[in-house]
């Protein structure tokens, strides 16, 4: 790191550390044949089938920049089937299951990389006016009540899993959702999925106030219980 260059950024006062520079040099280089850093989200179903990884350019909306920092380091699966999961399940005896030798690990970075490149994310924040409309209160809600709302009532569970192997594969996995997300982002997707991603297949239930409420406090309480946190 250029001495001078951070001496400059602190005399002019910059919020974000001169490292992120840095970082978005990583991006560009080395992840954005993957993941979309400028937007906008597919318009059309082929461009979402035809997507390689998670749209990165809402970053600094979407994620906690400690998760962040981690899963740079020591990547593990958060969609059971990949991106596209179409693309990796194969018919079983009783539903479709994973391929697992269509899918490749993640690409690891050594710590400062990670530091820097979550850095740069974070500063991607085309979405805050969603954010915005999102106020959390304080609150808790039993894992068994918030299970059967994510479960039962609302069909969440049809495509999340909320134990490594227990639930659909076509979403992301929850059990680690209230490490990795910001809770205005979860309520938010919740509220509006089309709102972030246009054409995405999950489907907008109306959920209430109230449940939206509910279902962020259970996946908080959910990202804490010990046998998940692997
Ligand atoms: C070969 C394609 C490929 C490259 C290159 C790649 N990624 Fe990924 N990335 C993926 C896929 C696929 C996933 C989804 C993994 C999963 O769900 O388990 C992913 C997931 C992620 C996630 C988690 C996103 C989420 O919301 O779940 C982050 C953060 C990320 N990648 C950052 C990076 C960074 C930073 C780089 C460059 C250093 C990079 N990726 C390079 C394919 C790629
Ligand atoms: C038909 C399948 C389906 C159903 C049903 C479904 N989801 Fe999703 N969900 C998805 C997909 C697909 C995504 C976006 C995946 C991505 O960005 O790669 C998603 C994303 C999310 C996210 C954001 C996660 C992230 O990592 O960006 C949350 C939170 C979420 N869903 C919660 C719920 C809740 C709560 C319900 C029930 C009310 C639900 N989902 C029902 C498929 C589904």
């Amino acid at each position: 790191m250029n001495r001078l260059l951070v001496a400059l950024g602190m005399m002019l006062g910059m919020t974000q550390p001169v490292w992120a520079d840095a970082g978005m040099d990583i991006l560009k280089g080395q992840c954005s044949s993957c993941h979309n850093l400028t937007g906008p989200a597919p318009q059309t179903l082929k461009e979402l089938w035809a997507r390689k990884g998670p749209d990165l350019f809402y970053a600094g909306n979407k994620y906690r920049k400690e998760w962040l920092v981690q899963w740079l380091q020591n990547p593990t699966q958060i969609r059971p089937a990949g991106e596209f999961y179409e693309d990796h399940i194969k018919p079983g005896p009783k539903r479709d299951v994973v391929d697992p030798s269509t899918l490749k690990p993640h690409v690891a970075l050594s710590a400062s990389d990670a530091q820097a490149v979550a850095d740069a994310l974070m500063t991607l924040k085309p979405k805050s006016d969603l954010i915005a409309k999102e106020k959390i209160e304080e609150g808790t809600v039993s894992l068994s009540m918030g299970e059967m709302a994510f479960d039962k009532f609302l069909g969440c569970m049809a495509c999340h899993r909320i134990e490594p192997d227990y639930g659909g594969l076509s979403g992301p996995e929850m059990y680690t959702a209230g490490k990795r997300l910001q809770p205005e982002y979860i309520a938010s997707y919740i509220r509006s999925p089309q709102a972030w991603d246009p054409k995405i297949w999950m489907p907008n239930k109306h959920v209430s106030d109230g449940n939206i409420q509910k279902l962020v406090h259970y996946l908080e309480a959910l990202s804490k219980e010990d046998n998940h946190a692997k």
